[in-house]
């Protein structure tokens, strides 16, 4: 098979069969299972150093590191001949890992440009597997790789260990779906088609209160008894405070909500 129907899973963690690997892994079983061969790289195997913003920009040309980065080399040659791309990446700071931003900053140097990937069906999945912050915010920086490599990225996964079992479920349906995808490329036809694609994507444009109130939410989601109930109630609290634009005591709803739900979660 040609890299038509290949689906190309990368694992953005140091930890190999933590988390990240379980969602990557559940996306690229559900794509084998409806017809697509898969592909699942380490990219801890493969780590890019750093771009050094060369001046002349020879690299844009060349479609090369001038440094001969072989890590660099595998990884974005299994891109430009894959069908599509699942990456995952552990949440750290609220942020992407180290391994995929290094290789992110490094695909735009030197093959932005050119744009060899337009159209190409991918989605993100980020795992937050600590406080659970950062769980959107983690996912900007691979959407806007996306967005600026021109691809066309389904929606993304912001996963918690609050909704992990529910997001493993859906790393499968996403799995599924981008095997359908894989077989042909989808360009955009203008710019503005791209940017309002991008606009609008589920998760990405929330304020770090919205982010936040997400959050809240899995959690008391996350608990099924009462205490549960109770805990949207708070929520819903929460609303009605920054409908007055009391902000501040919205937000510290909301922060309660959340502490009550790890703290449920945790006894659990
Ligand atoms: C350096 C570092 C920073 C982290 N920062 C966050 C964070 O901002 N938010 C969060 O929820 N978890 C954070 N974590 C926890 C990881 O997201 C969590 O361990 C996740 O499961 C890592 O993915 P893995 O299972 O593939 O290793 C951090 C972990 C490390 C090592």
């Amino acid at each position: 098979m040609g890299k038509e129907g290949i689906v190309l899973g990368f694992v953005g963690s140091p930890n190999k069969e933590g988390r990240t690997n379980q969602l990557v892994t559940a996306a690229l079983e559900s794509a084998a299972g409806a017809g697509a061969s898969t592909e699942l790289v380490q990219m801890a195997d493969h780590v890019v150093a750093a771009c050094k913003d060369c001046l002349p920009w020879v690299c844009m040309t060349e479609l090369k590191c001038t440094y001969n980065d072989d890590a660099f080399e595998y990884l974005s040659q299994k891109v430009l001949n894959c069908g599509a791309l699942v990456l995952g990446t552990p949440v750290y700071w609220w942020d992407t890992s180290g391994i995929v931003k290094y290789f992110i900053l490094k695909m735009f140097r030197v093959h932005a440009r050119s744009a060899p990937l337009q159209g190409l069906p991918a989605f993100g999945i980020s795992i937050a597997g600590g406080t659970g912050n950062g769980l959107v915010s983690g996912l900007r920086p691979v959407y806007h790789f996306f967005q600026m490599m021109q691809m066309r990225a389904l929606e993304p996964l912001p996963a918690t260990r609050f909704n992990f079992d529910g997001a493993l479920k859906r790393a499968g349906e996403l799995g599924s779906r981008i095997a359908a995808m894989s077989k042909q490329r989808d360009p955009f036809a203008s710019l503005e088609e791209r940017l309002l694609w991008y606009d609008h994507l589920p998760y990405l444009g929330l304020s770090r209160a919205a982010e936040r109130r997400l959050l809240a939410d899995l959690t008391a989601m996350a608990d099924p008894s009462e205490g549960g109930a109770t805990k949207l109630y708070g929520l819903a609290q929460a609303d009605a405070l920054a409908a007055a634009s009391r902000n501040i005591e919205a937000l510290t709803e909301i922060t309660r909500v959340y502490e009550a739900g790890v703290k449920a979660f945790e006894a659990d």
